[in-house]
């Protein structure tokens, strides 16, 4: 009798396990964290620029702060030989891949690659279609520890099959791998990618305006801002979790013509998703207030929080977005985010702020609470009672860290 009781008992509780109680998987337990070379660079890359920014990545703390992926995008490659292995561009990395994976290595960072599941990569270079398993070998040889996947030239293959094969193609090298989808979510792979990829593109390409693109601009498509990104991603919160991450695109925080408020709008936004903080600027010339933003330790806590559950934008006044995401240890983020472009006075009523997360089923009940501003280090914690009167200026928001403590 008791046997069977104790049966039941863990039947119900594998039943009512939600997907983030699960066990934290070895690879992917939170969003990856580091620096890629695209936003900035695009093809213009090589063995020096990505030294330099690895020694700077050290040297500003970032590494410490959880950056530890460097990651070359398009335009690394040489020719294929004879066998058909790749190899690199011998002008741009003269000491070779390998060469820089060991220095790499050496600053405790972990080295990225980047290829296409096409016959070219899309800026032209040379595609693995047909060369999977020969590719995975290769970057495992060179001691590669992510690859970024993407999608262009890939006319009457089916995504599944592509991305499956290079999945299996890179466990079977043994090394431990991040495999990083880049399909833009042209075919949905939320929905059938949690066991092949650790992380998977949800939109196109990103590009450095924050809510329009003016146009003025050279009339070529080049990707899409911040903004329509964040609204593509918001709604596939139920398909991330620890291992899977929906992945908006990488930052472009310090780029093109995002202002301060805009670049912490874009880095918190990105956090209360959990979604992959990759660094996208020349970190060489970056300015202080521009590292102040990618370096706070409170904010990167939201994305990499163990939970690994994507926020939500639980409601919208206006302009004034609200924003919410549950946290370890019955910790909430709490984000006021102002789309518009007034600064605008937020009553907030506490109280009136309490409701249950249907996809973790936790509540979010601020009485007798403090919040803590997460953009404002030398602001006190508050309690959350009553009606607190807070201003978001246009295009930034304001940031809590909520908990009983
Ligand atoms: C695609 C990807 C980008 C970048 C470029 C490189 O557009 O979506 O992130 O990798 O290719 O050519």
């Amino acid at each position: 009798m008791y046997i069977r009781k104790l049966i039941y008992a863990a039947a119900a509780a594998l039943l009512i396990t939600p997907a983030f109680a699960q066990e934290a998987p070895r690879l992917g337990a939170t969003p990856q964290m580091g620096w890629n070379s695209w936003n900035k660079f695009g093809m213009n890359i090589n063995e020096d620029l990505i030294k330099a920014t690895a020694d700077k990545m050290v040297e500003l703390g970032l590494v410490d702060a959880g950056y530890i992926y460097l990651n070359l995008d398009d335009g690394w490659h040489g020719e294929r030989d004879e066998q058909g292995f790749i190899h690199e561009d011998p002008q741009k990395f003269p000491s070779g891949i390998k060469a820089l994976a060991d220095y790499v290595h050496s600053k405790g960072m972990k080295l990225g690659i980047y290829s296409d599941a096409g016959w070219k990569t899309c800026g032209g270079c040379a595609g693995s279609f047909g060369h999977e398993f020969q590719d995975a070998y290769t970057y495992a040889q060179w001691g590669i520890d992510y690859l970024k996947y993407d999608w262009c030239y890939t006319e009457n293959i089916n995504p599944k099959g592509a991305y499956k094969l290079m999945s299996e193609a890179l466990k079977a090298t043994g090394r431990e791998i991040w495999f990083s989808m880049c399909e833009w979510g042209t075919a949905k792979p939320w929905e059938w990618a949690a066991d092949i990829a650790q992380s998977w593109r949800t939109t196109g390409d990103i590009w450095p305006y924050f809510d329009t693109i003016p146009s003025e601009f050279d009339g070529q498509w080049h990707g899409d801002p911040v903004m329509k990104l964040v609204d593509l991603n918001e709604p596939l919160r139920v398909y991330a979790g620890p291992g899977h991450w929906n992945d908006p695109d990488m930052l472009e925080v310090g780029n093109g013509s995002l202002t301060l408020a805009e670049n912490r709008s874009h880095f918190t936004l990105w956090c209360m998703m959990a979604a992959p903080l990759l660094m996208g600027n020349d970190l060489t010339t970056m300015p202080a207030e521009v590292l102040q933003i990618l370096i706070n330790k409170d904010v990167i806590a939201i994305d990499q929080d163990p939970l690994g559950i994507q926020g939500l934008r639980l409601r919208t006044d206006g302009r004034i977005e609200y924003w919410f995401k549950p946290l370890e240890g019955g910790d909430w983020a709490f984000c006021l985010f102002n789309r518009g472009a007034e600064d605008t006075v937020v009553n907030v009523d506490w109280a009136s702020l309490r409701f249950t997360d249907e996809l973790s089923g936790l509540t979010f009940d601020p009485a007798g609470c403090k919040a803590r501003n997460l953009w404002d280090a030398k602001a006190k914690a508050r309690k959350t009672k009553g009606v607190q009167k807070v201003t978001v200026p246009t295009h930034d928001v304001v940031l809590y860290r909520i908990s009983a403590k």
